[in-house]
């Protein structure tokens, strides 16, 4: 596997690849886990080489304690990349990635300052500026990502249509672990007691789906999950969105089409994000 220290080496590395077939990204911030691996798996099914990025882009935190908090092992990622017959590595610092005078900004004005982008000013910013330099410099066929994310599916998809950006985006299903909790970096930094408390975000979802199917509306949903998560003593609701599966535009009224709930819950200090898009009822439609 190479490891690609600077944009030169990526470079080179690629245009070997390229002459040899179809090239699949799985861009990370690292600190792997199976929802990464799945990312891995899928590009290796449709593309003859897989690649891969790790670099925690410092650009989407809003605060320099949630960068450096974030988890991180290196030697760890680098051997299950490896052993998953991953061809090369991205592995850049901030100065490599950034130029120091960078004043270049990649941003779905719309999509980035909704939902998820209200909480998290700027966050949507970064991710859509990162994610365009790591297609201009891989120019990947195809490019996976976790549908766990599912606005930044939905910022990616809208950035790479308005800026005819030439690569597939490959939304991939969320990874679980047994109970139910998403799989997720952030997952490490939960306290054991947050850990044992984390599913209720799932639980949640199989509530909905019970209320979807009697008929309820999108505010009697979201009610009964905003109560149901406040319960929880270490968990502090941040969002409970319920938008059009497609649009993201919010739902008021009965379920008449299919349907994301969007989750954003706090164990403190960690933000937990999930997503289930529910379909429509037939009877409604
Ligand atoms: O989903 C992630 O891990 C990050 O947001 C991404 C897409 C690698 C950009 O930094």
């Amino acid at each position: 596997m190479h490891i690609c220290a600077t944009k030169q080496d990526l470079r080179r590395v690629l245009a070997e690849l390229r002459t040899t077939g179809t090239i699949g990204l799985v861009p990370t911030m690292g600190y792997l886990h199976d929802g990464h691996m799945s990312l891995v798996r899928a590009a290796q099914a449709e593309n003859d080489h897989v690649v891969a990025s790790i670099f925690v882009n410092p650009t989407q935190f809003g605060s320099a304690e949630d960068l450096e908090k974030y988890p991180r092992d290196m030697d760890r990622d680098l051997a299950m990349l490896r052993d998953a017959g991953v061809a090369a590595v991205f592995t850049p610092t901030p100065d490599i990635m950034y130029h120091p005078d960078a004043q270049t900004i990649v941003e779905t004005t719309d999509l980035a300052n909704k939902l998820m982008g209200a909480l998290r000013p700027g966050h949507f910013r970064g991710v859509a500026t990162v994610v365009t330099k790591l297609f201009n410099l891989f120019q990947p066929d195809r490019a996976y990502f976790g549908e766990k994310d599912y606005q930044q599916v939905a910022v990616i998809r809208t950035m790479v249509r308005d800026l005819d950006i030439p690569v597939d985006i490959r939304p991939i299903p969320t990874v679980r672990e047994a109970d139910g909790l998403a799989m997720s970096s952030r997952n490490a930094r939960l306290s054991p007691d947050a850990r044992a408390a984390a599913p209720i975000l799932w639980q949640s979802f199989d509530m909905a789906r019970d209320l979807v199917a009697t008929g309820a509306t999108s505010d009697e949903i979201k009610s009964a999950i905003w109560t149901m998560i406040d319960r929880e003593p270490l968990a502090r609701v941040e969002t409970v969105d319920i938008q059009d599966a497609i649009t993201l535009d919010p739902i008021t009224g009965p379920i008449d089409r299919d349907i994301v709930i969007l989750l954003a819950v706090t164990f403190d200090p960690v933000l937990l994000i999930d997503q289930c898009v529910i379909p429509a009822q037939k009877d409604l439609t």
